[in-house]
């Protein structure tokens, strides 16, 4: 023990090893060690994935089900999902330009990959996802925030976006459903950014995981606006639609030149998602849908909770259209978002996502995770409002 400390490590890769943890992970690991806190940090489904889909999963084994598939995916998936993006997403596309991944995030990672060299800028949302932020130092890319702020309702500026471009801008990130803010993007907005990659020849990365969790009118694909744009390409995730978090399974379609080097790079790390993870997503996709529409109800039910504590409490930024999560402002508290989301844990026993977990422009808000029981939302938001009002 005391021989192998004196050995001095080979250099870490700088990137990733000067990359901060999730934002959001450090308070979910604080609560972990707090039991009896009311969760509302969380970003997965609160639901069971449907009886249907697992029994398939079990049948999958049984029926030795169990061995490499094509990196892409089953054949008889990828049939399926040309199925379902036509008639959920309004996209036309082929089983060659569809490639399956480890997650959502496995996909999103591996068209980065595909198409980032060092040096490259990707301009990702603020507040955003912070996973995106995290695979960019692997490729020596840099990431450039473009604001949706909160007085817009947490909509793109679309001005501060177009100045953000440089010759070295690489891929626009788009994400509606947005996570963390629930904003859901008008056609008109979806349509300037299509403008702005085109003008600028860049990649336009839509990460449509939220694609099948609308609470309020409809949302618009990129790739359904400009169907013949090779430059656009779509993820998707089964984590959220079905909850099916940890069974890990994302796909990306796009052109088939875009495709095939995806393929390359999901080949050279993971081979291919679990044969028993897709074959349950088949069942998934050719099963009854009323579970979507179930947790989806669920979600608007408590998201109408939620709203109406905010806005009693003068909290409330904007009234969220998709995925499952809203933001609440802090500002009342006088305290860095980071700093408030701890000392609530602390004090009141209640976990929420600091918003400076997701960039700059949130950090007077928290994100509220409606991935939660009714009962801890009216409970947890509620002591959310007194803390936040406790010394005004
Ligand atoms: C915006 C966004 N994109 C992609 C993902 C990827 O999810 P998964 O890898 O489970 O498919 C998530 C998960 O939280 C997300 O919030």
């Amino acid at each position: 023990m005391t021989r192998m400390a004196r050995i001095a490590l080979p250099s870490l890769a700088g990137g990733p090893a000067e990359m901060l943890h999730s934002g959001i992970r450090e308070v979910a690991n604080e609560a972990l060690r707090r039991p009896g806190t009311i969760r509302l940090d969380v970003g997965q489904p609160d639901f069971p994935t449907p009886q249907h889909v697992k029994d398939a999963g079990k049948r999958a084994i049984d029926e030795n089900k169990t061995f490499y598939t094509h990196t892409q995916g089953l054949l008889s998936l990828r049939e399926k999902l040309v199925d379902k993006l036509a008639r959920v997403n309004g996209i036309t596309t082929s089983v060659e330009a569809i490639a399956c991944g480890p997650g959502g995030v496995g996909a999103i990672a591996a068209t980065f990959a595909a198409v980032l060299e060092p040096g490259d800028e990707v301009l990702l949302p603020d507040p955003g996802w912070p996973n995106y932020r995290m695979m960019l130092p692997w490729l020596g890319a840099r990431a450039v925030d473009y604001p949706c702020p909160p007085s817009a309702g947490f909509q793109p500026d679309l001005d501060a976006l177009e100045r953000l471009f440089t010759p070295r801008t690489k891929v626009l990130v788009v994400n509606s459903p947005n996570n963390p803010t629930g904003a859901v993007y008008p056609a008109s907005t979806i349509a300037t950014m299509i403008d702005l990659a085109q003008r600028h020849n860049v990649w336009l990365l839509s990460d449509e995981c939220y694609d099948q969790i609308v609470l309020d009118g409809t949302w618009t694909s990129p790739a359904n606006l400009a169907p013949d744009d090779p430059r656009i390409a779509t993820a998707f995730t089964f984590s959220k639609t079905y909850s099916m978090t940890g069974w890990r399974l994302g796909y990306v379609t796009g052109s088939v030149e875009l495709i095939d080097t995806v393929t390359k790079v999901l080949e050279s790390n993971s081979s291919c998602v679990s044969t028993i993870t897709q074959v349950a997503a088949e069942a998934a996709l050719v099963g009854p849908q009323d579970c979507v529409g179930e947790m989806v109800a669920a979600y608007r039910r408590r998201r109408d909770l939620v709203v109406g504590i905010l806005r009693d409490a003068e909290l409330l930024i904007a009234e969220p259209a998709g995925a499952f999560y809203i933001m609440a402002d802090v500002s009342p508290a006088g305290l860095p978002a980071r700093e408030f989301a701890f000392t609530f844990l602390r004090e009141r026993g209640v976990s929420v996502a600091p918003g400076t977990a997701f960039g700059q422009v949130a950090r007077d808000a928290v994100r509220i995770s409606l991935a939660s029981s009714d009962a801890d939302l009216q409970e947890g938001v509620g002591r959310l409002a007194e803390f936040v009002h406790r010394g005004t």
